[in-house]
C-alpha cells in the first residue's frame, strides 16, 4: 500500500533521493559520444570527483554499482593466493570479502560483530602475527550500511604505518562519500571506492575507484590485470571511450554533472556538516523515545555512528509494523534492517534504517521524524515524548 498523493520520501540507505535538476539534467536527447560537449566536459568532471574525495590523485569511472567497484579495486591490486584483511562490523564487509575470495585471495576475517567499530588492538594483533607480509591490502569499509557503525580509517593508516605494514589501505566509501567526512589523501588511503547513488544523488549505474601511486605500483607489479577491469586506461585514456572501457554512461554523466555542480555550490565541509547536524537531530530524537519503550539505536557512541544512515530497532514485528504504516499512511519509505539477522528470522522483523543521504534538508528529516512518530503513535509502541522537540532544537541552533 502506498499513500495516494502528495510527495512520497524515500528515507532509504541508497538510492537515495534524486534532485530535480539532477533528473532534469538526465532527461535529454542521446548525445553524440564521439564529439561534442559529453567528451569536452570530462576533464572538469574527472576534477570534481576528485574534489569531493579530497584527492589529487587517479579515479577510474566503471559503469556498474558498489559490487563493480569492489571488484574493480580487487582486480587491480590483488592476485589468486594472496591474502587480504577484513575488518568487520556488518554486513558489507562480508560482502567484499567475498569478492575478494571469488578473485582467489584468501579473506582473513576480523568480525567485531554488529554493534561495536573496529577493534584496533585486534587488527594490531593480526598485523603483526603476519610477519612474512603476505597480507596485500586491508578492505576497510568505512561506514557499514547494514549496522550503521562508522570505522575510524585514520586510525587504521596509523596502526599500518607503527608496524611498518606494507598492506594497501583500500576503503569503502559506498555509503559514506559526501555525507561523513573523508580525505583520502591526508588519511593516507591508498584506494577508494564508491558509488553515485548515494552522497553523489545520482541513479545507480556508475562506480569509482580511486588509487594512488602506492597502488599504481601494485597494479603495474601483477603478473597481468583484466583488461576490463584495469583502472589504468580509464584514469589516463588516450580516447574518450577508454574512460568507461566502452560505451559512455551518457545521460549518468549529465546528471554526475548536475550533481557535482550542486556539491561544489555548497562545498563539501558545509556537506559534512549540514549531515551532521541531521544526524545530530535524529540521534536526539531517538534518544527521546527510547527513554521509555523498545526503539533502540544500533549504535550507542555517536562518535562510531554514521551520518548519513541510522541503523535501529523495535521489539519484532514492530519495526517491519511500522515501515509498512508510515508507507502506507504517510507516503514515507524507511529502510529494511539488513544483515542484523539472518533471512526469514522473526528478529528481522524489528530492524530498520534511516536513509539520510545526500539530498537531505531540515524539513525532510523533520518529516521523516514526524512520520515515525505519527506510526509509534497509530500502532501503540511505547516510546518516550518530546522526540520532535528534540530534534528542532538541533535543528535550530543553526548559525545565520
Ligand atoms: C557500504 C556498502 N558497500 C557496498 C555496497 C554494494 O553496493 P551496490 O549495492 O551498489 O553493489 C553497498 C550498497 O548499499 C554499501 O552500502
Amino acid at each position: 500500500m502506498t499513500a495516494p498523493s502528495g510527495r512520497a520520501y524515500l528515507a532509504i540507505p541508497g538510492p537515495s533521493v534524486i534532485p530535480d535538476a539532477v533528473l532534469q539534467a538526465m532527461h535529454r536527447a542521446a548525445p553524440n559520444i564521439y564529439d561534442g560537449e559529453l567528451v569536452e566536459m570530462m576533464p572538469a568532471l574527472v576534477a570534481d570527483l576528485k574534489y569531493v574525495a579530497r584527492t589529487d590523485h587517479q579515479v577510474a569511472i566503471y559503469i556498474g554499482n558498489g559490487h563493480a567497484a569492489w571488484e574493480a579495486a580487487l582486480a587491480n591490486t590483488v592476485t589468486p593466493g594472496d591474502r587480504v584483511l577484513v575488518p568487520a562490523t556488518g554486513r558489507f564487509a562480508h560482502g567484499w570479502a567475498d569478492m575478494a575470495e571469488g578473485v582467489g585471495a584468501t579473506a582473513e576475517i576480523l568480525d567485531f560483530g554488529k554493534q561495536s567499530p573496529w577493534d584496533m588492538e585486534r587488527v594490531a594483533a593480526a598485523l603483526r602475527a603476519d610477519t612474512g607480509h603476505r597480507i596485500k591490502a586491508v578492505l576497510a569499509v568505512h561506514v557499514d550500511t547494514s549496522t550503521s557503525i562508522l570505522n575510524d580509517v585514520p586510525a587504521m593508516r596509523a596502526l599500518l604505518d607503527e608496524l611498518g605494514h606494507p598492506a594497501l589501505l583500500m576503503a569503502d566509501c559506498i555509503a559514506s562519500l559526501g555525507c561523513d567526512r573523508f580525505e583520502m589523501d591526508r588519511w593516507g588511503v591508498d584506494v577508494m571506492v564508491t558509488g553515485c547513488q548515494k552522497g553523489l544523488m545520482v541513479p545507480p549505474g556508475v562506480a569509482f575507484v580511486y588509487f594512488n601511486d602506492r597502488a599504481e605500483a601494485v597494479r603495474q607489479s601483477l603478473p597481468r590485470v583484466s583488461r576490463y577491469w584495469d583502472w589504468a586506461p580509464r584514469a589516463k585514456p588516450d580516447l574518450f571511450f577508454h574512460y568507461f572501457g566502452g560505451t559512455a554512461p551518457t545521460h549518468h554523466l549529465y546528471g554526475l554533472r548536475t550533481a557535482l555542480d550542486m556539491i561544489k555550490a555548497e562545498g563539501i565541509e558545509a556537506i559534512w556538516a549540514r549531515h551532521d547536524r541531521l544526524a545530530r537531530a535524529i540521534w536526539a530524537a531517538c534518544d527521546s523515545w527510547a527513554a521509555e519503550g523498545p526503539l533502540r539505536l544500533n549504535v550507542a557512541d555517536p562518535a562510531h555512528r554514521s551520518r548519513a544512515v541510522t541503523s535501529l530497532s523495535l521489539d519484532p514485528p514492530q519495526g517491519t509494523a511500522l515501515r509498512e504504516w508510515v508507507e502506507g499512511h504517510l507516503g514515507l519509505t524507511l529502510g529494511i534492517g539488513l544483515g542484523m539477522a539472518e533471512p526469514g528470522d522473526y528478529a528481522s522483523h524489528g530492524h530498520f534504517r534511516f536513509g539520510h543521504m545526500g539530498h537531505v534538508n531540515g524539513q525532510m528529516i523533520m518529516g521523516l521524524l514526524g512520520g515515525v512518530e505519527a506510526g509509534l503513535t497509530a500502532l501503540e509502541i511505547p516510546h518516550g515524548h518530546g522526540a520532535l522537540e528534540a530534534a528542532a532544537a538541533v535543528l535550530a541552533d543553526m548559525h545565520p
